[in-house]
């Protein structure tokens, strides 16, 4: 069974939102891939740092959504934001420092964060962003 598979149990019913989620699902799965095919060392950096950049702007783009719609859950979020953040960072130097296991911890944590997070979060978030929108189309 794949590991990273966007079902619409994912959905924040925000389609760019739902659109970044499914890219990276695609780049972990891409990941998962190449550990599994025992690709080599510069490889498997490349994938980390390209799923590490993609999650960083993806973060991003989510916290001013939730800021411009006054989210009240914004900080209990961004921490869950934070955690995944600094595993990134965290796994990428233990890989650098020779750990071979980094990638498939890496992978395993992220699977389990994406699924937790995606999953309840993350659709508390999409609520709460178009409840917003929907007030200020009616206040205008
Ligand atoms: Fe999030
Ligand atoms: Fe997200």
């Amino acid at each position: 069974m794949r590991q990273f598979q966007w079902t619409k149990a994912h959905s924040t019913y925000l389609p760019e939102v739902d659109a970044e989620h499914r890219y990276l699902f695609r780049m972990a799965d891409e990941l998962h891939h190449a550990v599994r095919a025992g690709q080599d060392k510069e490889h498997l950096r490349t994938l980390m740092q390209t799923l590490i950049g993609a999650v960083e702007e993806h973060f991003a783009h989510e916290e001013r959504l939730m800021e411009s719609a006054r989210c009240e859950s914004y900080a209990w979020h961004r921490q869950q934001h934070d955690t995944l953040r600094s595993k990134g960072r965290h796994y990428l130097e233990l890989f650098d420092a020779g750990d071979a296991h980094a990638p498939v911890a890496f992978i395993n944590f992220t699977a389990r964060w994406f699924r937790d997070h995606m999953g309840l979060t993350d659709r508390m978030m999409g609520a709460q962003v178009r409840n917003a929108d929907r007030l200020n189309t009616a206040a205008r």
